[in-house]
């Protein structure tokens, strides 16, 4: 992360530096249930027993054949966990459940229709139908080991019946968050060179049935113009044997999955034996250039991780009915929807919509209906919920025993309704800290151990090691002083490399900090996770967020860079800036700034058209809280972009000053456009 000294404006440089809150401790009856309550796991998982202490999380599972090595690090950074063991995530996930569980639901998937009945498919189902659409995917669509597959799809059951079959074959699956655009789909079929995308044909959102299939089209349009050719398009039907979409298939590249899978009924399926390093997923993130970059997760390690994970600090257990309301487009759904509970044989809930349709009161009838004792959403769905029900959760009958908040700072007014509102003083809270590249968690409290304390995540997982390091690479020892939070060892779920772009993998994340690039050490090599963060004197971690060009918004990860990049394709477009503007319900939002070409002037409807021009090229939740066309960018006299002068704007902060820029009256000018609107 060798460029983030050159910027100005960051999360971190606006956060708010909360006070420290009291302790919440867990009650007798949470810790009589929990899956771990013994303190001495972190002597067990402490660094003189590292990478050993990991074989307790990889235990969990059922591997065709045993490691070597725990964790290889001759290609260090690129670490290899579990090496020389065979495992496939699908057998995993359901086969080893049907022996006592086949009844069990493994998947309640709730439309957002309230008039829609909800699913519930057992683990026998899920086998399945993961089996017959392995056998499309491997006769009907040729894939096999290894090769990499799209899947733009919403929320719905099939989306983890796909991501299954795909792990039950081996192939590689990179899941675009369905309400991403075309061309973000577009940019992902072309870096990961997927001949085969997999959509679905329409989606309820909001009480509107949105045309999804069109996306797949414009997707596989875009993508061969970059010269990745997508052969085959397999449509999932939202309303089996019926077509939602208007979009018309295109002949010999476009199937209905639900007509093809027929040809496939009662097929089954050898779940593929990988080795433990063998990728199972891509996940592409923002980072710091417009490229978005792809997450490389491994089998062994990343499924050992998440199931511990899921078992330790979420204390899942098989009995439990667990929401976590996040989309399966994120690292979080993949994590904590899909392959930690699944693991473990819970049953999950998928939800179609959004949580707040068609009232306030929506997502506590599921808890009820359904009877979910575990809920897992973002601090942005808190404050929402918070602002527009404050009283509806306690109209409802439903028992949370865990809860847990994800993805952003969460504020301690805000984790103290979630307590005592939407937990009714009954639920532990886990503030989980982590990433896509981290697989799982980082920081949290082990909820029958630790206290809770509102707004800070806690101190380390068990297995992880954080550092807090200055610019200089001095440890900060201090409590309550900010610096940028490292983890000291690797980890089994952490990702294994940036896919096709090693270099790029070591600059981001290791490059910073590395004591010695020739070294095969481990310990060499802390990771940077890319966010401030300060430590109390408790060993408790506060993360204030991220410290480069990147910008959380409603806990989705949007690179500055990304969105900047989409406002230059408008031609008449010279310059843009963003900086993150504080936001009361989705933490940050984006406020775009932008310098026309000369003789261009600033109209109301070519603000719009740049504001459109990132909705189509990212997705709606890109969009600009404001266009500010400025009659000159904020500059340094090298010609650098002020944005800390501009973020200071867009957050009614102060400017500092001014005077060493090239056109210091510029500033004025656009505090004055700003502020007064
Ligand atoms: O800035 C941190 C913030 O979200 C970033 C990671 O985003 P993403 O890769 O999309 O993963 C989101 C789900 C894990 C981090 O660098 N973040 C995540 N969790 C927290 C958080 N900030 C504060 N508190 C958290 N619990």
């Amino acid at each position: 992360m060798g460029d983030t000294n050159v910027l100005e404006t960051t999360e971190a440089q606006i956060a708010v530096h909360w006070q420290e809150e009291d302790y919440y401790y867990p009650s007798p009856k949470f810790i009589g249930q929990a899956n771990v309550t013994d303190p001495a796991i972190y002597e067990r998982f402490s660094l003189d027993k590292f990478p050993e202490c990991f074989t307790e999380y990889a235990e969990m599972l059922t591997w065709y054949k045993y490691w070597d090595t725990v964790l290889d690090t001759s290609d260090a950074p690129c670490w290899k966990w579990f090496k020389g063991g065979k495992i496939n995530a699908s057998y995993n996930c359901i086969d080893r459940h049907l022996k006592d569980n086949k009844n069990k639901t493994a998947i309640h998937f709730v439309p957002e229709l309230e008039e829609e009945r909800i699913d519930h498919i057992t683990y026998q189902e899920l086998y399945v139908r993961v089996n017959e659409f392995a056998a499309l995917l491997r006769d009907f669509a040729g894939l096999k080991r290894g090769d990499r597959v799209t899947i733009h799809m919403p929320m719905s059951a099939e989306l983890p019946i796909t991501m299954l079959a795909c792990a039950r074959l081996g192939v590689i699956h990179s899941v675009v968050f369905g309400g991403f655009s075309a061309s973000a789909c577009a940019d992902r079929i072309v870096d990961s060179k997927s001949r085969v995308l997999i959509s679905m044909d329409a989606y309820y959102r909001s009480g509107k049935l949105l045309n999804h299939k069109i996306n797949a089209d414009e997707a596989v349009a875009l993508a061969a113009k970059d010269g990745q050719v997508v052969d085959k398009v397999l449509v999932w039907q939202r309303y089996p044997g019926k077509s939602s979409t208007e979009t018309p298939m295109a002949d010999g590249r476009d199937y209905f999955v639900n007509d093809v899978v027929k040809k496939y009924y009662g097929a089954r399926v050898e779940p593929e034996q990988m080795l433990s390093e063998e990728p199972l997923f891509l996940m592409y993130t923002s980072g710091t250039t417009g490229k978005p970059k792809g997450a490389q997760h491994g089998t062994g390690g990343y499924l050992a991780y998440v199931t511990a994970m899921s078992k330790y600090i979420q204390d899942i257990h098989p009995t439990d009915v667990y929401w976590c309301m996040a989309d399966i487009g994120w690292i979080t759904g993949h994590s904590f929807i899909v392959y930690g509970p699944l693991a473990l044989c819970a049953s999950t809930v998928i939800y179609e919509g959004v949580p707040t349709y068609p009232d306030a009161g929506r997502s506590w009838r599921i808890a009820q209906a359904l009877d979910v004792n575990i809920f897992h959403t973002a601090p942005t769905a808190i404050r929402a919920l918070r602002k527009i029900g404050p009283n509806e959760p306690a109209k409802y009958n439903y028992h949370f025993k865990h809860m847990t908040t994800v993805g952003e700072p969460i504020e301690p007014e805000v984790w103290k309704w979630y307590e005592s509102a939407v937990g009714k003083g009954e639920a532990i809270i886990v503030d989980t800290w982590w990433q896509t590249e981290t697989g799982g968690f980082l920081c949290s409290t082990v909820p029958a151990i630790k206290p809770m304390k509102p707004g800070s995540a806690g101190p380390g997982v068990p297995g992880i090691h954080p550092i807090i390091y200055d610019e200089d690479g001095n440890e900060i020892t201090q409590p309550g002083i900010a610096g940028n939070i490292c983890i000291q060892n690797p980890w089994p779920g952490q990702m294994q490399t940036i896919w096709g772009d090693r270099d790029r993998f070591v600059k981001t994340y290791f490059a910073r900090y590395c004591k010695n690039p020739e070294s095969k050490d481990w310990r060499d090599w802390p990771y940077i996770a890319g966010d401030a963060a300060t430590r109390s004197a408790d060993g408790y971690y506060r993360i204030l967020g991220r410290i480069d060009d990147v910008i959380n918004v409603s806990g989705h990860r949007l690179g500055t860079k990304e969105i900047e990049s989409a406002a230059l394709v408008v031609q008449e477009v010279a310059e843009a800036a963003v900086v993150p503007v504080a936001h009361e319900i989705k933490g940050k939002e984006p406020d775009l700034y932008i310098a026309l070409k000369p003789g261009i002037q600033a109209t109301d409807e070519l603000a719009q058209k740049i504001s459109d021009a990132i909705c189509n090229q990212i997705g709606k939740i890109a969009k600009p809280r404001k266009v500010w066309i400025v009659p000159d960018m904020p500059k340094t006299r090298s010609g650098k972009i002020m944005r800390r002068v501009l973020g200071a704007i867009s957050n009614k902060g102060d400017v500092g000053n001014v005077m060493t820029l090239a056109n210091p009256e510029v500033v004025e000018t656009i505090k004055t456009l700003v502020q007064k609107s």
